[in-house]
Parts: structure tokens; C-alpha cells; sequence
């Protein structure tokens, strides 16, 4: 296993005024795995922890409790100095390409800055490299696009310098959080096939943090969603899509837009009611507030833990556990809830 996360809570602390302050429960007890070269999405709405478990599998926020392991070595609470050899491993490549270059250094200095930072090679052989990855993430020729400077460049061409920033460390493991959504949608599609390329032909982890599920289909090995700081629903990717079990991940494919291509990336799927909130322990299912399947006095005080009921396919819902079969609502075996599938065929 190339990461590994067990039992991952967050806590951040926030202000709220001058002299109270507050708690936010960002994630709730995640489990989650990556095999070296197998590509996870992690989709869920806004707030449900994304980018915060993105972020903890690098080791950029530190577990309230939990473990951390990268290639079988725990990192829980690693010091900077410890995770030295790690950072060069594991790479983030960011959402918004505009504010997270440096507009006064040039496309070689942005790409170099990394290795110079590790100590890596003699200026000849850096150089070299950040051609390489230029070649790779193809901004072509090289030469012309390494002297430019990020503001005479489009969104698309910066979010590949991004992701060339984030290769030429030549990483087992990449985090890219919504790596397109700020870009225009003429160029996403192109980043999307150039991220999937780079991913076959180097064998590379991804953990692909995304709003939108069928990009997630597109791209992933496997298909995490997450609530209210918990995952939900973890599947390979087609089964997640075909035959989803949690009720939360049946209305995110329900609410998935018409297949239009110019609109696919901006409309964000609409579940109705509130969003799961961070601001307190949930006691329960976190869902059970919006789900049109809950069972009053099992679900809003047991909390369900994320269980295999297919081969391969992890829910965390009380509907399939045969204890409550005989509970509200009630359709055959608990484990072929036919009732509860969405099917892409019939669904609309
Ligand atoms: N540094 C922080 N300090 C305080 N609260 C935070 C911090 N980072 C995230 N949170 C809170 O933790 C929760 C999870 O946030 P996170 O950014 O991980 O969600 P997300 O799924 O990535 O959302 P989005 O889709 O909007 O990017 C939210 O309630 C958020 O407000
Ligand atoms: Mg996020």
C-alpha cells in the first residue's frame, strides 16, 4: 500500500470573534488506501472534507487522531526534517494556477525551484530536467516556454506548469485538488487527458479531489465519497457509478447534469437540503437528515460504520446490515437493495 490513512480525525480550531472560539470537525474517522499506481477520486460537496484528506495524506495538516503511513512507513507526526524524503515522493497540484505561481519568476525558475530546494544535481543537470518535464506536460518547445513568465501564458498552459512543477521530482504520489475547475473549458478536457496520460505511462498514485462524479468515472481506478468528513461509499469506479448503495451517492448521480461538455465541469450537482455541517460531533449517520431512506431510532443514533456488503464495494449505511432488514423501509435481502439502485438506464 502506497498511502494509507486509518481511523484520520481533523480538528481545526477557528475564532469566531475576540473571545470565543470554535471547533470544526473537517474529517470524522477516514479510512483510506492507495495501491502504488492506482488512481482514487474523492468526490463530495462542498466542505465534506476533500481537500482537508488530500492534504493530511501529504502530511500538510497533522491528525487529531489517526495514522498516516506512506510506502509502509507511518508519518502521523513526523517532523519536517523526517518528512524531507517524503516531500520529494508526494506532490499537490492546485486549483487555481493563477495564485499559485509566482508571477515574477519564469517558467524555468518556477520548475527548477523544487529541485534547487532538494539540492538536486548541478545547474546543467536541472536544467535538463525541467526540460524534460515541459516536454512531458507538452509545452512545446521547451526553450521558448521556459523563459516566458506566468501572466503571458492562458489557464491551461499555467495549470501544465503546475502539474510539470509537480513531475519533475518524478513523484510515486500526486494530489491534484480540482485541477481544472478554474480553467476554461476549452482547456480541460486537454489537462484531464494529459493528467490520465501521465498517469498510465508513469505509473504514478493519484488521489483526484473533484466536485463533478463523471469526472471522477473518467479518470479513477476507485471512487471515494465523501460527507460531512466521513467516507460514505468507496468502489471501484464503475461500480459506484452503475449500482450505488449510499443513499447520498444515488442522489449525487441523480443530481449529475445532462452529458453537455461546456457545462459537465461548471454545474455542481444539487442535492436537496442542507449540507452536512462540521461544526459538531455527529451522533448517527450524518446523512440521516436529507436521506428519504432513514430508519428513525437506528440512524440518528448509531453511527454506520463503512462495511463491505458486495465484493470490493464499502458503505457506511444501516439499510443493507440485515440487523435492521426488518425495519422501515423494507424491500427483499437486505444485500440486493433493487430498490435503492440507481440505474443510468431508467433513473431519469
Ligand atoms: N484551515 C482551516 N481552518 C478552519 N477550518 C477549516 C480549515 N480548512 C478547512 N476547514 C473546514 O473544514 C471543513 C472541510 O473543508 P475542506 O476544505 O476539506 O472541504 P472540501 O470538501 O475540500 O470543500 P470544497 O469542495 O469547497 O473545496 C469545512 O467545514 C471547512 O470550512
Ligand atoms: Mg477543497
Amino acid at each position: 500500500m502506497l498511502v494509507e490513512v486509518t481511523g484520520g480525525h481533523v480538528v481545526f480550531s477557528t475564532r469566531k470573534g475576540v473571545f470565543r472560539s470554535g471547533q470544526v470537525y473537517a474529517l470524522n474517522g477516514v479510512e483510506l488506501t492507495i495501491r502504488r499506481g492506482e488512481t482514487v477520486a474523492l468526490v463530495g460537496e462542498s466542505g465534506s472534507g476533500k481537500t482537508t484528506l488530500g492534504r493530511l495524506t501529504l502530511r500538510l495538516v497533522e491528525p487529531s487522531q489517526g495514522k498516516v503511513f506512506f510506502d509502509g512507513k507511518e508519518i502521523t507526526h513526523a517532523s519536517e526534517s523526517e518528512l524531507r524524503p517524503f516531500r520529494q515522493r508526494a506532490q499537490i497540484v492546485f486549483q487555481d494556477p493563477f495564485s499559485s505561481l509566482n508571477p515574477y519568476m519564469s517558467v524555468r525558475e518556477l520548475i527548477e525551484e523544487p529541485l534547487i530546494i532538494d539540492g538536486e544535481g548541478s545547474s546543467q543537470e536541472r536544467r535538463s530536467r525541467v526540460d524534460a518535464a515541459l516536454e512531458a506536460v507538452d509545452l512545446l518547445p521547451a526553450s521558448r516556454f521556459a523563459a516566458k513568465y506566468p501572466n503571458q501564458m492562458s489557464g491551461g498552459q499555467r495549470q501544465r506548469v503546475g502539474i510539470a512543477r509537480a513531475l519533475v521530482r518524478d513523484p510515486d504520489y500526486i494530489v491534484t485538488d480540482e485541477p481544472v475547475s478554474m480553467i476554461d473549458a476549452s482547456s480541460r478536457i486537454e489537462i484531464l487527458a494529459l493528467l490520465d496520460r501521465l498517469q498510465r505511462e508513469r505509473r504514478m498514485a493519484f488521489l483526484f479531489i473533484t466536485h463533478d462524479i463523471a469526472t471522477a468515472r473518467y479518470f479513477a481506478d476507485r471512487i471515494a465519497v465523501m460527507y460531512a468528513g466521513t467516507i460514505v461509499e468507496e468502489a471501484p469506479a464503475g461500480a459506484v457509478i452503475d449500482t450505488p448503495m449510499h443513499p447520498y451517492t444515488q442522489a449525487l448521480i441523480a443530481a449529475v447534469p445532462e452529458p453537455d461538455p461546456a457545462n459537465r465541469f461548471k454545474r455542481r450537482p444539487v442535492v436537496p437540503g442542507e449540507p452536512g455541517s462540521a461544526d459538531g460531533r455527529v451522533v448517527g449517520c450524518p446523512f440521516y437528515n436529507r436521506c428519504p431512506h432513514r430508519m428513525t431510532g437506528v440512524c440518528d443514533t448509531i453511527t454506520p460504520p463503512l462495511a463491505e456488503w458486495e465484493s470490493g464495494h464499502r458503505t457506511a449505511c444501516h439499510l443493507y446490515d440485515s440487523r435492521y432488514a426488518t425495519l422501515e423501509p423494507q424491500s427483499g435481502s437486505p444485500l440486493v437493495r433493487t430498490d435503492l439502485q440507481y440505474s443510468p438506464m431508467n433513473g431519469r
